[in-house]
C-alpha cells in the first residue's frame, strides 16, 4: 500500500552508492522527458561518454519493445537509459548485451528489495509471471564497435489499480511484492553498479559464464511457449536452450497437440507467451 507523497531522487545520494568507474558516473537528471531512450541516442550521437545516464521522473513517450508505449507516470517508478561504448572485443557479443542488462536489473533488484525475479526471454523481469520491469536497448552508430543505449523501465511504487487497464492483469511492482514504498533512489545506484559487473563479463572469455548465469535465472527454459514471431506468424513447442548468441532454440510441436517434433528453430526476436511448464 502507498500512501503520501514518494521520495523524490536523491542525485548525490545515487552517486555516493556507486562502485563503478564509468557506470553512471556522468548523470542527466530530467524531471520529464519524451524518453530517456530518445535523450540517450541524442546525447551519445553528441559524443556523451561511456556509462552516461539519463534517468527522468517521467516520461511522456516512453517506449516498449516493437512501438509499444511504457506507462511512464511521475513519481512512482523507475526510468533509465545508459550509454554504452561497446569495446571492440565486445563486438562479436552484441546480441547477449540485453541479456547482460536483464540479469544486471534482478541482479539490482535482489540486492535493494530481496525480491528474487526471474528473466523471461529475452529480458523481461518477472515476479512470478507478472512483468516488473523491461529493457529496450537500441543501436547508435556503425560496426565494428557502434553505441548502445540500454533503456530500463521498472515498476517500483504502485498497485494493479494504478496501472491502465490492459497492463493489470499483466504488471507487477516492487512495492506490490514488499507492500511498502521502495525507495528508487537506492535502486539506481545498485542497478549501475550490477549493469558494470555483467557488462564486463560480454568478453569473448566470460560470454559463456554470463549465458550459464541467465539460464539459471531463464524461466522460459523447459517451458512450453508461444513465440510470436510477425503479425500472422507464431509457433508453438519446448523451449529447449539459449545459445551462445543469445537465440531461444524452439523444438517445435507437432500438429494437433501430437507432442514435440524433430524441428529446432533458434528465434532471434520474437515475443514469448509462456503456455506451461513441461
Ligand atoms: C519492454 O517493452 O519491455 C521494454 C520497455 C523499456 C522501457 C524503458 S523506460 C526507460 C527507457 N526509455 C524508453 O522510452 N524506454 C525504456
Amino acid at each position: 500500500m502507498i500512501a503520501g507523497a514518494l521520495p523524490a531522487y536523491d542525485i548525490a545520494a545515487i552517486r555516493s552508492g556507486l562502485r563503478t568507474e564509468a557506470i553512471g558516473r556522468t548523470i542527466h537528471y530530467l524531471a520529464s522527458v519524451d524518453s530517456t531512450n530518445n535523450a540517450g541516442v541524442a546525447l551519445a550521437q553528441g559524443g556523451a561518454c561511456h556509462g552516461t545516464l539519463v534517468l527522468a521522473d517521467t516520461q511522456s513517450a516512453g517506449r516498449g519493445r516493437r512501438g509499444r508505449l511504457w506507462h511512464s507516470p511521475p513519481g512512482r517508478h523507475l526510468y533509465c537509459s545508459v550509454i554504452l561504448h561497446v569495446h571492440p572485443d565486445q563486438s562479436g557479443y552484441l546480441t547477449i548485451i540485453p541479456l547482460a542488462s536483464a540479469l544486471a536489473v534482478a541482479d539490482a533488484i535482489l540486492d535493494s528489495t530481496a525480491i528474487q525475479c526471474r528473466l523471461k526471454w529475452p529480458n523481461d523481469i518477472l515476479i512470478g509471471e507478472k512483468k516488473v520491469a523491461g529493457i529496450l536497448c537500441e543501436s547508435v552508430g556503425a560496426q565494428p564497435a557502434p553505441i548502445i543505449v540500454i533503456g530500463i523501465g521498472i515498476n517500483v511504487n504502485g498497485r494493479p489499480e494504478d496501472f491502465p487497464e490492459d497492463l493489470r492483469k499483466t504488471a507487477a511492482t516492487l512495492s506490490g511484492k514488499r507492500e511498502q514504498p521502495i525507495d528508487r533512489t537506492g535502486l539506481v545506484s545498485a542497478l549501475m553498479n550490477r549493469l558494470e559487473d555483467r557488462i564486463a563479463l560480454v568478453s569473448p572469455q566470460t560470454a559463456q559464464d554470463l549465458l550459464d548465469a541467465y539460464r539459471v535465472r531463464c524461466s522460459t527454459l523447459g517451458q512450453l511457449v508461444r513465440a510470436v514471431l510477425g503479425e500472422n506468424h507464431a509457433i508453438e513447442g519446448v523451449a529447449e536452450a539459449v545459445g551462445v548468441d543469445g537465440s531461444l532454440h524452439i523444438r517445435r510441436s507437432l500438429p494437433a497437440g501430437r507432442g514435440p517434433s524433430d524441428e529446432i528453430i533458434a528465434v532471434h526476436s520474437a515475443d514469448i507467451v509462456h503456455l506451461r511448464k513441461r
